[in-house]
C-alpha cells in the first residue's frame, strides 16, 4: 500500500468541447490602492453595462455581438494596465470594437472612468485573466491584438508565466482572423528574444519587420504608461509586429530568419 495520494477525483485532462478547462493560476496583482469613491461607484454600476461575462463553459462567442452596432471589426488588447493606449485606440478608430482585458481591478477602474468621462462606445471590458476569454473567443474573429509591455518575469525559474507561450499562440491562431496583426512591445531584451523566437517557430505568423524602423513603435501609436516610465528611466523599447497567415497557405515557420544563437526557447 502507498501513501502516496492519487489525483484529485475531479481532475481531468483539460479538453474544451468537452467544457473541461485547464485550471489557471494567474501571477499577478489583482488589487492596489483603494479606490476612490467615484471609481468604485462606476465599477458596481457601470462596469456591468461595459464588461464581457463569459457564457457556459464550452459554448464560444462572436465579439462582435457584445457591441450594440455589430461593429466590421474587433480588436483585443491584453493586459491594458490603466486603459490610456485602448482609449487612444478607440477614439481613432470609432467603427471598431476594443475588448480590453486586465485582471487588475484598478487598472479596470481607471477605464472605466475615462470610457464614462469621454463617453465612449465601442470598448468592452473582460475583467480577468485573458487565457479564461481565449476559451470562448470565436475562431476567426479579432481583427487585431495588441500585448504591450506584458510582465517580463525575467527570472529562467519564472519563464513560463510569461503570456507569450505556445499555448496562448496556439489560442491566438485560432481566434485570429487571416491576415490579422499582432502586436508586441517590450523593454526587455530577454522577453523580445523569447518572443520573436516564438513567433518565427510557430507556423501561422509571419514577422513584419523590414527596415530597423520597423522595431520602433508604429507612427499614430501612443507611447503606453508603463512605457513612459521605462523611457524616463532610461530604457529603450521594442515593437514586434506579427500578421496571422491566411488559413491553408503552406508556408512552413520563419525559424530560419532566427537571429544566431536563438535556436526556439522553451516549451512553455
Ligand atoms: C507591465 S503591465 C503593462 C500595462 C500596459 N500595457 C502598459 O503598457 O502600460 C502588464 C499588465 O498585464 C496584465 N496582465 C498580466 N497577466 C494577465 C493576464 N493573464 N490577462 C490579462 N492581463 C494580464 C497585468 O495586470 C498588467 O496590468
Amino acid at each position: 500500500m502507498t501513501d502516496r495520494p492519487g489525483p484529485p477525483p475531479d481532475h481531468r485532462k483539460p479538453d474544451l468541447a468537452k467544457g473541461v478547462f485547464p485550471k489557471r493560476i494567474f501571477h499577478g496583482r489583482r488589487k492596489g490602492h483603494r479606490l476612490r469613491s467615484r471609481r468604485q461607484a462606476l465599477l458596481e454600476t457601470y462596469l456591468p453595462k461595459i464588461g464581457i461575462t463569459l457564457p457556459a463553459p464550452g459554448t464560444g462567442f462572436d465579439p462582435k455581438t457584445v457591441f450594440s452596432k455589430g461593429p466590421p471589426e474587433v480588436w483585443l488588447e491584453i493586459g491594458f494596465g490603466g486603459g490610456e493606449h485602448l482609449v487612444h485606440q478607440a477614439r481613432a478608430h470609432p467603427n471598431t470594437g476594443f475588448i480590453g482585458c486586465e485582471p487588475y481591478v484598478n487598472g479596470v477602474a481607471s477605464l472605466v472612468r475615462a470610457i464614462d468621462d469621454q463617453g465612449i462606445t465601442n470598448i468592452r471590458i473582460y475583467p480577468d485573466d485573458v487565457r479564461d476569454l481565449f476559451d470562448h473567443l470565436a475562431t476567426a474573429s479579432i481583427a487585431r491584438v495588441y500585448l504591450l509591455f506584458p510582465d517580463p518575469w525575467p527570472k529562467t525559474r519564472h519563464h513560463k508565466r510569461r503570456l507569450v507561450n505556445a499555448a496562448n499562440l496556439d489560442s491566438l491562431a485560432r481566434l485570429m482572423e487571416d491576415g490579422a496583426e499582432f502586436w508586441f512591445a517590450t523593454d526587455h531584451g530577454g522577453y523580445c528574444r523569447w518572443t520573436l523566437a516564438h513567433l518565427l517557430r510557430h507556423p501561422e505568423f509571419d514577422w513584419l519587420a523590414e527596415s530597423p524602423r520597423d522595431w520602433r513603435r508604429p507612427s499614430g501609436a501612443p507611447a503606453t504608461r508603463y512605457e513612459t516610465k521605462s523611457a524616463k528611466a532610461g530604457r529603450g523599447s521594442t515593437y514586434l509586429r506579427f500578421r496571422r497567415r491566411p488559413r491553408g497557405a503552406s508556408a512552413g515557420p520563419q525559424s530560419d530568419m532566427l537571429p544566431h544563437g536563438l535556436t526556439g526557447p522553451d516549451k512553455g
